[in-house]
């Protein structure tokens, strides 16, 4: 599968959002990857459903939805009606992470499911099956702008490993200080998703930034 380019508006001028929302519509990128903080999970806090509803109404990718807060099965029906086609909770902050993938899916999103830097993919061994996507912080949550952790290169593989050996289809995708100058280790270990925030956001052109990472693969890169 090609991969995917999952812009992160954190990193984006919420003075200007429409005309951020605008520049990824515009790109070659594939979703937006919105990231909600609840100051509980994370020590930020940043944006909800009332934001996400009005950049529905604008958006011409599908949303991806990351949620950082505690309790988030009290509003995944909020947040799939106000448009989010992809919703992600913490493997972390979900004691019955079985039962709140299905109440994402009775919704008609896409379940993700997000570990931490300091969580081992085999905690997910008994619900691969059933999400669709799981995503691998590859920083400590709250933040945008870090610096990427190289040990997620390694999880990338010890994933794709299981989801290979057990016969399974799902998304990988990775967030956080991900750019040019580890994209490419990325994809190649097997990442199907690459969320980018600050790289894309904080570059000189934005949209050749995201083209750029999403023509790693094909030979043609200029850095
Ligand atoms: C971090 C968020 C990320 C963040 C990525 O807690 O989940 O999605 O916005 O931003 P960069 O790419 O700047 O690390
Ligand atoms: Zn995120």
């Amino acid at each position: 599968m090609k991969h995917l380019i999952a812009p992160s508006l954190l990193a984006a001028d919420f003075t200007h959002l429409a005309k951020a929302v605008e520049l990824v519509n515009d790109s070659q990128a594939d979703w937006f990857h919105l990231d909600v903080m609840d100051g509980r999970f994370v020590p930020n806090i940043s944006f909800g459903m009332f934001i996400i509803k009005q950049i529905k109404a604008i958006a011409k990718k599908p949303l991806d939805v990351h949620l950082m807060i505690l309790e988030p099965e009290k509003y995944i029906e909020q947040f799939a009606e106000a448009g989010a086609d992809v919703i992600t909770v913490h493997y972390e902050a979900c004691p019955h992470i079985h039962r709140t993938i299905a109440q994402i899916q009775a919704t008609g999103a896409k379940a993700g499911v997000a570990i931490n830097p300091g969580t081992p993919v085999s905690v997910l061994e008994d619900v691969l099956e059933d999400l669709d996507m799981v995503l691998l912080m590859s920083v400590n949550p709250g933040y945008g702008g870090q610096r990427f952790i190289y040990r997620t290169i390694n999880k990338v593989q010890a994933l794709k490993e299981q989801l290979a050996i057990r016969n399974l289809d799902k998304l990988i995708e990775i967030d956080g200080g991900v750019g040019l100058q580890n994209a490419e280790a990325l994809l190649k270990v097997g990442a199907d998703v690459l969320v980018a925030g600050s790289s894309v956001f904080k570059a000189d052109d934005p949209v050749k930034a995201i083209e750029r990472l999403k023509e790693i693969g094909k030979g043609s890169l200029l850095v």
